[in-house]
C-alpha cells in the first residue's frame, strides 16, 4: 500500500503522516516514511531554488518540475523495494504536487483545459509509481500561511489559492480522499484513519 499526503504548504501533513505512521506501526506494519522534494543532491538543490523570489515565475517553474521530477525518479528503487518487503509507504507529496504546482496555465472548473496544459508534466512523470492512494489535506490558505516560516516564494496567498484550487480539480478526476484540515490535530487523523482502514481491510 502506497499512500500519499497532497496539499498545500502549512496544511499539515508531516503532523499527519506521523500519526499515520505510528498507527499503522501498531498495526504491526513495517511503514516506509518517504518525502519530497526529497534529501538528494537535486532536492538540496530545489529547497535553494524554491527561496528565489523569481520561483513562481513561468521559467522557474519549468526548470522546478525537471527537477522534481528528476528527484523523484531517486526514490523508485526504495518504493520498490519497500513493496517486495511488504511494507506501508506513506509520502509527504508525490508527482501530483507538480501536477499542481508546475502547471502554472491550469484553470479551476476545466478538466480539459488541466488536462492539456499538464500534459508534459505528466510525460515527464511517465515512469513514476503512481500511489495506490491519495489524501489532500484541504484548508484555507490564510490559515495554511499562517503556520508556514515565510522561507519560501510559494508561501503566498495569490500563488496558494490557485494551487489549493487545481488540488481539488485534481481530487475530483483522480478519487482522491478530501479531508477538511481547518479542524483540529486529533480530528484529522480520525478522518484519515476511516479513509485508509478499508483500503488495508481493517476496522478502526
Ligand atoms: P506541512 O507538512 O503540510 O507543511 P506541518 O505538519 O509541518 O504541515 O504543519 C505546519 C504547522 O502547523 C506545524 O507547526 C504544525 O504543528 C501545525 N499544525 C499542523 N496541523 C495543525 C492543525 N490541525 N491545527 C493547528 N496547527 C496545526
Ligand atoms: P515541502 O517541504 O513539502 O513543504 P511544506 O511542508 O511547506 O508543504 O515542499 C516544499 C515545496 O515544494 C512546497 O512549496 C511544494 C513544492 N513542490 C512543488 O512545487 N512541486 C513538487 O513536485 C513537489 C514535490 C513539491
Amino acid at each position: 500500500m502506497y499512500i500519499c499526503l497532497e496539499g498545500i504548504d502549512g496544511s499539515g501533513k508531516s503532523t499527519q503522516i506521523l500519526l499515520l505512521e505510528k498507527w499503522l506501526s501498531d498495526y504491526g506494519y513495517e511503514v516506509l516514511r518517504i518525502f519530497e522534494p526529497t534529501n538528494s543532491s537535486t532536492g538540496k538543490l530545489i529547497r535553494e531554488i524554491l527561496k528565489d523570489p523569481r520561483a513562481t515565475n513561468d521559467n522557474f517553474q519549468k526548470t522546478l518540475a525537471l527537477l522534481f521530477a528528476a528527484d523523484r525518479m531517486v526514490l523508485m528503487d526504495t518504493i520498490e523495494a519497500a513493496e517486495e518487503a511488504g511494507k506501508a509507504i506513506i509520502s509527504d507529496r508525490c508527482f501530483y504536487s507538480s501536477i499542481a504546482y508546475q502547471n502554472p496555465q491550469g484553470v479551476q472548473n476545466s478538466k480539459q483545459r488541466l488536462d492539456s496544459d499538464a500534459s508534459w508534466l505528466y510525460e515527464l512523470n511517465k515512469f513514476i509509481k503512481k500511489p495506490d492512494m491519495v489524501i489532500l489535506l484541504d484548508l484555507d490558505v490564510e490559515k495554511a500561511i499562517s503556520r508556514c516560516d515565510g522561507s519560501d516564494s510559494f508561501e503566498n496567498k495569490v500563488f496558494l489559492e490557485k494551487i489549493r484550487n487545481r488540488y481539488l480539480e485534481l481530487a475530483k478526476t483522480n478519487d482522491f480522499f478530501v479531508i477538511n484540515a481547518n479542524n483540529g490535530i486529533n480530528k484529522i487523523h480520525e478522518d484519515i484513519k476511516k479513509a485508509v482502514s478499508p483500503k488495508i481491510g481493517r476496522c478502526i
